[in-house]
């Protein structure tokens, strides 16, 4: 059931995508550096005027307003976080891809932006019992990055959803991410990538996004990063927030456990964290 697209005219189409926006590339450089300080941070977004005034909007929504009004940036960065600061600026800036509705997925708008950030607070978390020392702020960009390619496929996958479910159902394909290469002659990972590099993204992203559901391909360089972005969108997808039809339709790799040291219990402990967080973020973020 091989579609007519051609892989180079999609990615031909990822390079007509608007650029990020200055203030976000900034802010993904710089918490790649581990000398950067608050003030950094806060220097990047006050000159963004929009995401000032919706930072001081989420910061000041009833899910984190414990601390009476806010209504200095300096703050909203510290209340909020850097990585969280850093999620918001892509979402806003790049409503196009986590807005996008997903319906190649059977997924509603904004799932995308949802699951994206619960993969993000899962990669941090997981980033701390990385067998390697992993930047947490690295991890959290990672998840939140990592199916960027979704919002592109989405509209070639639309009137094939059910067609694909039954090849992954009746093992046809091995997993979701089969299914598309069956189906398209490329996946959703080949375009995240195409879109990463439109952008210029700084590694790791481009290979995270790319290698997000195969880590042992990744360039060993960076297959620790790879690894939190893969464990990361598992337990998003764990904890009940995926991209649709395709939830919990990929494989995990066998070789997880090399690339950590886990303590005991720690998938209920990050489970439980996950969640909370992200339920205080979202409440923040969507007035839910
Ligand atoms: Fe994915
Ligand atoms: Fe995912």
């Amino acid at each position: 059931m091989q579609s007519m697209i051609s892989i180079d005219e999609v990615v031909g189409r990822t390079k007509l995508l608007p650029l990020l926006s200055q203030s976000s590339m900034r802010l993904m450089e710089i918490i790649k550096d581990d000398r950067h300080t608050l003030a950094d941070i806060i220097r990047i977004v006050s000159l963004d005027a929009p995401l000032t005034a919706r930072l001081l909007m989420v910061v000041n929504a009833p899910a984190f307003s414990q601390s009476g009004q806010v209504n200095s940036l300096s703050r909203a960065v510290a209340v909020l976080g850097e990585k969280v600061v850093t999620g918001i600026a892509l979402a806003m800036c790049a409503p196009f891809i986590y807005e996008n509705d997903l319906s190649g997925y059977a997924g509603e708008r904004g799932l995308l932006w949802k699951h994206c950030m619960r993969a993000a607070i899962a990669s941090r978390e997981v980033s701390r019992y990385g067998a390697r020392e992993i930047n947490p702020d690295v991890a959290f960009t990672s998840g939140i990055l990592h199916d960027i390619g979704k919002a592109v496929i989405s509209e070639y996958l639309s009137d094939m959803t059910g067609l694909l479910l039954e090849e992954v159902q009746t093992q046809k394909a091995a997993d979701f991410l089969d299914a598309e290469r069956q189906a398209l002659g490329f996946d959703h990972t080949v375009l995240g990538e195409a879109v990463a590099r439109h952008w210029q993204l700084p590694a790791p992203y481009p290979q995270v996004v790319r290698f997000h559901h195969e880590p042992m391909l990744a360039p060993e360089a960076f297959r620790h990063e790879v690894f939190c972005a893969h464990l990361g969108d598992l337990i998003a997808m764990m904890g009940g927030t995926g991209t649709g039809a395709d939830t919990l339709l990929y494989r995990l790799d066998e070789h997880f456990e090399e690339y950590f040291d886990f303590p005991p219990l720690w998938l209920e402990a990050t489970l439980l964290t996950v969640s909370d967080e992200y339920e205080k973020t979202k409440a923040a973020f969507y007035g839910e």
